[in-house]
């Protein structure tokens, strides 16, 4: 059998991120080091709870509830997080969870994330699901940290597809478009799955299946996708942002990529966290297409869940 691939999740949960986290504890070839937590979705204190009760949540499986939960940042760059409570619910999950009796770890995220590189060169994957505060903090305390990961697989940005904040921009780089364009300064090679990838995968509300033969994650993820439709009847389409994230990361195969240049505006205005290709040909690999079967193949896999029109 191989060897476990060492990932860590840097995360703001958010619905989405909470399904990619359950994917992520329900794959034994993932060996999950912790989760890195930052506002955006919701405040960081949110963030981090809801991390502590998914893992809690999930206690024995994959050993959840001894897998660090580490505090990031509170505040993007310049100003403040605009939080998503309208899209992800007031507590940023759509079920309620027990008051978490874990707590985070007493370290600050960028000094966990730089020990792990230190302790696992060229082994880690990270998996960046919310704003990009955290990685771009890291860069500045620890300028050789991100040379040390085996790869980044980072959600965000629009490329030449409208935004979901503003025409232009995604919640993530929209969130702290500074960290967004000083990580892709950086040149360290990533994944992006942009919102042009997300939008080839999603389910609709008839498509839900019901809960029945899952195990507790799927049977939790089925509860927030519900909980999700539910509190917003127009509502008719799920779209997979983070997990979409993760499944790339576990199968390479879900997406078809092209290498790019890719440059995020800074504006003063509404065009922040504007994601632009400036060149074709450069560090990091943008999505062109997303296999939706591949995709749902895996979610079957890992937690039980085959959409279904019913
Ligand atoms: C991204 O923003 C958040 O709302 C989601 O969790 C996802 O990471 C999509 O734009
Ligand atoms: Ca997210």
């Amino acid at each position: 059998m191989l060897p476990a691939r060492k990932v860590i999740i840097d995360t703001d949960p958010g619905v989405d991120d909470a399904i990619a986290i359950l994917m992520a504890l329900a794959d034994p070839s993932l060996d999950l080091l912790g989760l890195t937590t930052v506002g955006g979705n919701v405040s960081l204190a949110q963030a981090t709870r809801n991390a502590l009760a998914l893992l809690e949540y999930a206690g024995e499986y994959a050993g959840a509830s001894r897998i660090p939960v580490v505090k990031g940042a509170s505040r993007p760059r310049r100003g403040k997080f605009r939080y998503s409570h309208d899209f992800h619910g007031r507590t940023g999950l759509t079920r309620r969870l027990p008051r978490p009796s874990i707590r985070p770890a007493p370290q600050p995220a960028v000094d966990f994330l730089a020990a792990q590189l230190e302790q696992w060169p060229g082994q880690i994957t990270l998996l960046a699901l919310g704003p990009l505060t955290n990685l771009a903090r890291l860069h500045r305390k620890h300028p050789s940290a991100l040379d040390k990961l085996r790869s980044l697989v980072v959600m965000g940005g629009a490329v030449g597809v409208p935004g979901n904040v503003t025409p232009h921009a995604e919640f993530n780089f929209y969130s702290d478009p500074v960290a967004a364009q000083e990580v892709l300064a950086t040149g360290v090679p990533m994944t992006l799955v942009d919102l042009s990838a997300c939008r080839q995968i999603s389910i609709a509300r008839d498509e839900l299946p019901d809960a029945d033969g899952q195990g507790p994650l799927g049977r939790l993820t089925l509860e927030l996708l519900r909980g999700w439709f539910d509190t917003d009847p127009t509502r008719q389409r799920f779209e997979f942002y983070d997990p979409l994230t993760l499944a790339a990361f576990i199968d390479p195969a879900i997406l078809a990529v092209r290498p790019v240049t890719l440059e995020v505006e800074c504006r003063d205005a509404d065009g922040w966290g504007e994601s632009r290709v400036i060149a074709e040909g450069g560090p990091v690999s943008v999505v062109d297409a997303a296999a939706a079967p591949k995709f749902y193949a895996l979610l079957d896999q890992l937690l039980g869940i085959t959409p279904g029109r019913r």
